[in-house]
């Protein structure tokens, strides 16, 4: 096959590829080089969707039943194909989706880390052993898994993002339907491909492509028919909204890991150099498209136009561009994702001041930029943007804007910094640049956001701490390391009464007699 030969992708249930495509044909080409088809993808629909969760049913009770150490093995092996496949799937994620290469590598480790961090969970998957108030009687506890886990992904982390779930949904013994954006088939594809190779029994793990309405479709149609038992979501804080409800409407929580506006504050005492790296790292790499993105900087009064020129010099020196060479950043994942950032940009008011690029917008021959790799013409790619002046009445100080734009406001004192952390109403990263360790751990305390950084980005978490956010960035839910197992397993109580009578509980329990009139 030449490198620009579409891949033919497809639903997978049960180990079979669904040839029919109920949802239609459509083809995706390489943000980078839009003239380079990447996917030629036969779409499912809802009806697709009800199969996978039927198969995925019918699989789920003899995965439960298989030792969880030997899932471990699976998982084991998983990480091992993704490792021995690893460079072949970093160059797919850049090909399809335009991440540059060496943050494809990470993304890939990422997957690798999940494995290794879950392949031993098989092992303990602990419950525990409880005294009872009653003698001749123990109490226990149990992980049981869920059933049957309905997961669906965005694009713009296309294999760790899933892997999150997949990973240790499988290890706990659940089924797994797979919906992953319908914009990186190719690396999905992949992906599931390397993990039924691990090992794992027809059904246990199944991909379905669809679009969105038909994906919603299929889910209630699912949920209605008892099909699910949990569904994990990453996207948008509306659909999320959505998805949230249909499942309450179910009595399910789902697993959300929604949007954010991630706030990084520089405080006065901040050694500046750093906190212009971080802000350049989690503002622009990826070009702005990861939900830890920075949003805004907030930034003291005193050392405000200090940051600023230095954070617009570094922009500014940044090489963007072709995602195959060293860049900060690449194209934008897809045209919906160029042309949603498009529209944010008329969020700019009149007060602000612009920097970081000579142009706001796609970057093109006749919208050129200094620093730029590559063939601006032949892909999606749009100029940095720096947004100075910002204040919280702005639009954009409260709207996610999930592309290469980073908004920067000025504080006078740290309750005026927490305000602006927190007031727009996402909750998933916050970063605070300090020397002082008070400033540190009381921005920890006040900050709405599940995850904190100091003296760090935003982005680029560890695998294995728990990941997820608060208010309009999620449910509550997390996901990562021992803390998802709460979202794969539910706890079942056990008691036994070896006694040989009834022991009535809190009423058959003895009394010790205590003075409690004694005083020293
Ligand atoms: C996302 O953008 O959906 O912390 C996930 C990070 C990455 C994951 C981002 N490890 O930036």
């Amino acid at each position: 096959m030449a490198p620009t030969d579409p891949i033919e992708v497809c639903s997978i249930i049960a180990g079979r590829e669904v040839a029919g495509a109920s949802g239609g044909r459509r083809r995706t080409s390489n943000p980078a080089r839009l003239d380079e088809p990447v996917a030629e993808l036969a779409l499912g629909d809802a009806g697709t969707l009800l199969d996978a969760c039927r198969a995925a049913r019918e699989a789920q009770r003899g995965w439960a039943a298989t030792p969880a150490p030997v899932r471990g093995r699976a998982i084991a092996a998983a990480g091992r194909l993704v490792e021995a496949n690893a460079e072949a799937l970093a160059q797919l994620v850049t090909r399809e989706i335009g991440k540059p290469l060496a943050e494809a590598r990470g993304e890939v480790r990422e997957v690798v880390d999940t494995c290794d961090f879950f392949l031993s969970e098989g092992r303990r998957l602990y419950g525990q052993t409880v005294p009872s108030e009653m003698p001749d009687k123990q109490l226990f506890t149990f992980r049981a898994p869920v059933g049957v886990a309905a997961i669906v992904t965005a694009g713009n982390f296309p294999v760790a993002v899933p892997s999150w779930y997949i990973v240790p949904a499988l290890l706990c013994g659940n089924a797994v339907v797979w919906k992953p954006a319908e914009y990186a088939p190719a690396t999905a594809r992949a992906l599931t491909e390397i993990l039924l190779h691990a090992g794992l029994p027809a059904g246990v793990l199944n991909l379905v492509l669809a679009e969105g309405e038909q994906t919603f479709a299929g889910l209630e149609a699912a949920l209605t028919e008892g099909l699910i038992d949990k569904v994990g979501f990453t996207g948008s804080s509306e659909v999320g909204a959505r998805i949230g409800e249909l499942c309450g409407r179910h009595r399910q929580a789902p697993c959300l890991e929604l949007g954010g506006k991630n706030p990084l504050v520089v405080m006065p005492d901040a050694d500046l150099d750093l906190a212009v790296e971080g802000a350049l790292f989690s503002g622009f790499g990826t070009a702005g498209q990861r939900c830890t993105s920075l949003g805004t900087a907030i930034v003291h009064d005193s050392i405000h136009d200090e940051f600023l020129a230095r954070f617009a010099r570094a922009v500014e020196a940044a090489a963007i561009g072709d995602p195959t060479a060293d860049v900060l950043y690449g194209p934008m994942i897809g045209e919906r994702f160029r042309d949603r950032f498009l529209g944010w940009l008329d969020l700019i008011e009149a007060h602000h001041s612009l920097h970081g690029s000579s142009a706001i917008g796609p970057i093109t021959s006749a919208s050129p930029r200094a620093a730029f790799v590559g063939d601006p013409d032949r892909g999606l790619y749009c100029h940095p943007t720096i947004v100075a002046g910002i204040t919280a009445e702005d639009d954009l100080y409260r709207t996610e804007t999930f592309g290469p734009i980073v908004g920067v406001a000025r504080f006078g004192d740290f309750d005026e910094a927490v305000a602006l952390a927190n007031d727009h109403g996402y909750g998933l990263s916050a970063s605070i640049y300090t020397t002082d360790p008070r400033s540190a751990f009381r921005f920890r305390e006040r900050v709405s956001a599940g995850m904190v950084s100091v003296n760090n980005s935003t982005s680029g978490a560890e695998a294995h701490l728990p990941f997820g956010g608060n208010g309009r960035s999620g449910n509550g839910s997390r996901q990562s390391g021992i803390w998802v197992l709460d979202q794969f397993t539910r706890w079942q109580a056990l008691n036994w009464d070896y006694s040989g009578r009834l022991q009535k509980a809190q009423m058959d329990t003895a009394e010790l007699a205590a003075d409690l009139g004694f005083r020293v």
